[in-house]
């Protein structure tokens, strides 16, 4: 079987931008459906049958011993102009974590499933975690089945590509209770997103609340030149208020609040934008916490648009309350590794929403720069190493026959 590092270099080159560094893998697009097509060309390798859900995620199979399953893995997609670690890490250390246990003769006593969860990041449909959210029943299924990318095709159009006109009657989008009673825990491996893991491997304690609210900014088009400033209906104003006031509650609340994608329309240098779109992310500690931050937000905007004639609304898109990880689960896990730091995280993962259906866990490996969502995201092989032997170890206890 090939190395880490050989499976970790297999990969490396789908979806790379060489000017950059960054990624953009973006769900069912081409460097996606590349990696697809290698997750399951690594699982034939390995004879593990590999099973693709009503949502379009992926699981291969160890299907040896019985009863519920232990399932690992994370997600291929990334942010536009992400890091080659966030998701990719935990799929690859996997099949890695698998090889490590077949080549000391390991019979486990459960199945043992790799899974590739689709559209984590929600960079195409606008939600995250959708592809474990549909599964997990975390979504209305013809809510997800409607959302639209910016071309205008539906989550239900792309997850159907691959099946031809003729779906089979199995392949629902939506909640599978079949699935998920044949697993009894999920552990996903996953990069550290922030700097605050000192040794190789950490185990994750919570999750932060954080949710998207898309923020719609109507005003009126015309003239950058002809049109005197108290004519104007200019929608950019109150965004730009928006921005600033992201900021201001985030630190009044001790939260996080980031915009990070904007869309003027018609977008012309000399045009004074009749529309502006923006998304708000936010996070925090706790769920009041963020609450308290949008609603602030929400308020400052809204006397904003108020006082430039903008019509102003803003939505909620997607919202995951405070996770907090199966205590046993995470002791077992802490014992198994001989000891391990445990963190919280302000980054949302599929194994956050896998926690509302069964007892999910978290691996962390060791960011040095603790940049994430950027090329500069990085884990050492050395620390990728001792991941897998992590990974390995928890695999060999929660599959024990
Ligand atoms: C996913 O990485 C997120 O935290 O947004
Ligand atoms: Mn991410
Ligand atoms: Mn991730």
């Amino acid at each position: 079987m090939a190395t880490f590092a050989e499976l970790w270099e297999s990969l490396l080159p789908i979806g790379r931008d060489d000017g950059t560094g960054g990624y953009f893998r973006q769900s069912w697009t081409e460097p996606e459906l590349r990696c697809r097509a290698w997750f399951t060309d690594q699982a034939e390798r390995r004879g593990m049958a590999v099973e693709r859900d009503g949502n379009g995620n992926l699981f291969a199979w160890w299907a040896e011993g019985k009863g519920q399953a232990v399932l690992t893995g994370s997600h291929f997609d990334s942010v536009p102009g992400g890091g080659a670690y966030d998701g990719p890490l935990g799929i690859v250390s996997a099949f890695a974590a698998v090889d490590v246990l077949r080549a000391e003769g390991f019979r486990p006593g459960h199945p043992i499933g790799v899974a590739a969860f689709v559209e984590e990041e929600g960079a195409r449909f606008g939600v995250s975690c959708l592809g474990s959210r549909l599964l997990a029943g975390e979504i209305d299924p013809d809510r997800a089945a409607g959302l639209t990318d910016a071309e205008g095709t539906t989550f239900a159009e792309a997850v159907s590509g691959d099946l031809g006109p003729e779906p089979p009657e199995d392949y629902r989008i939506g909640r599978d209770d079949d699935l998920l009673g044949r697993i009894g825990s999920f552990v996903e491996l996953h990069v550290e997103q922030g700097r605050a893991l000192d040794v190789p491997v950490g185990v994750a304690g919570a999750i932060w609340p954080h949710g998207r609210w898309r923020m719609d900014f109507a005003g009126r088009g015309d003239h950058a030149g002809s049109t005197r400033l108290e004519d104007r209906h200019d929608p950019m104003q109150p965004f730009a208020h928006a921005v600033i006031a992201a900021r201001e509650a985030a630190e009044r609340h001790g939260a996080r609040a980031t915009v990070g994608r904007v869309r003027a329309l018609p977008g012309g240098t000399n045009v004074i934008a009749s529309q502006v779109t923006a998304w708000l992310d936010a996070r925090g500690p706790g769920d009041e916490v963020v609450r308290a931050t949008v609603a602030e937000i929400r308020e400052r905007v809204s006397l904003a648009a108020a006082f430039h004639g903008v019509d102003f609304g803003l939505s909620a898109e997607s919202y995951t309350s405070l996770v907090d990880f199966d205590a046993d689960l995470r002791k077992r896990i802490v014992a198994a590794l001989g000891g391990a730091p445990v963190l919280p995280t302000a980054a949302g993962h599929d194994a956050g929403i896998l926690a509302a259906r069964l007892p999910t866990a978290m691996l962390f490996v060791r960011n040095p720069t603790g940049v994430s969502h950027a090329p500069e995201e990085h884990a050492t092989e050395a620390d990728c190493l001792a991941g897998v032997a992590a990974l390995a170890a928890v695999l060999r206890d929660l599959a024990a026959p």
